[in-house]
């Protein structure tokens, strides 16, 4: 696996496999690897010739600079875990070159309307520091093909959305979210939980699966639904934030042009917050 982080050379050797006909596959991270991201990277590398990875932990996305400090980073570890699934390369930018004028002086990308409700109304500019670093990573790379999460369900909208308004040639391809076996989704912030609290974190996935069986069962009080799992993981110990019950193609209240449902919640468990979704 070649290592790069300068993006001329980056873009010679994307530039070359494109000049020799091979497809390519990008599956943006912030590293700190788990079985999530690998699956990600598996899937690109079955559906093009070859696979880039980037690890780039991007300030202009936390909006808390706590929480950017504390971000694990594990580079060693990642790259051999990329190795192991064969990726071609990693492209691991230095701040300075993905933002040379800075944070502030920068053209942002802001997808209206999906960037400033659920994740985003808890989280102010995230989706901003988002869709202007995935822009600017899709440019570096050019991919044909970028695989993301839906355990970010909301970003991954954002992403369909952005490329689409932007006309950009890349197609998008969402993954299943990747859980441990007690069904807590995968996520780097699992590390920060507690003996006790890691007891208790899969239960915010057992509130969604709940509330996907009422559902099925016809129940459509869907604040009735979203009140009872919040009052629920509160006696479980949970400080929730939200739990939503969306259209899952705009995020919008269910109404009668709605296709098809996700369940989506947030909530912190001591330090650390957890977010997941489940589609009905
Ligand atoms: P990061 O949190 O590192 O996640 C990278 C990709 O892995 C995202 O597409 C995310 O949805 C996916 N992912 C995380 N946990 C997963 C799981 N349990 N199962 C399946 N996929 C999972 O998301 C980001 O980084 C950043 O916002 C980024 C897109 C890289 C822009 O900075």
């Amino acid at each position: 696996m070649q290592v790069i982080s300068a993006i001329d050379e980056l873009r010679r050797r994307t530039r070359a496999w494109r000049e020799a006909g091979l497809r390519t596959g990008f599956v943006p991270t912030m590293g700190n690897l788990h079985a999530g991201h690998l699956a990600l990277l598996e899937e690109a590398a079955r559906h093009c010739d070859r696979v880039v990875a980037s690890i780039f932990v991007n300030p202009l996305q936390f909006d808390q600079a706590s929480d950017l400090v504390a971000y694990p980073r594990t580079p060693e570890a990642d790259i051999a875990q990329m190795e192991s699934i064969g990726v071609d390369l990693l492209f691991n930018p230095e701040e300075s070159s993905l933002y040379p004028h800075g944070r502030e002086a920068l053209t942002r990308v802001e997808v209206a309307g999906l960037s400033d409700i659920l994740e985003g109304a808890a989280r102010p500019g995230h989706f901003v520091g988002v869709a202007t670093v995935v822009t600017k990573l899709f440019n570096c790379v050019q991919p044909d093909l970028a695989v993301f999460g839906e355990k970010d369900f909301q970003q991954l909208l954002i992403i369909r959305r952005l490329v689409a308004d932007l006309n950009m040639p890349i197609a998008i391809m969402g993954l299943p979210t990747v859980r441990e076996a007690d069904g807590l989704a995968m996520s780097s912030r699992n590390q920060r939980l507690s003996r006790d609290e890691r007891e208790i974190a899969p239960q915010l996935y057992r509130q969604l699966q709940d509330i996907r069986g009422l559902l099925l069962n016809g129940n459509s009080d869907y604040a009735a639904l979203e009140q009872a799992a919040t009052e629920r993981l509160q006696q479980l110990g949970f400080e929730p934030e939200y739990v939503a019950i969306r259209d899952a193609d705009s995020l919008s209240d269910i109404s009668n042009a709605t296709q098809s449902r996700v369940i989506l919640a947030a909530a912190r468990l001591g330090h650390t917050r957890l977010i997941d979704n489940l589609r009905v």
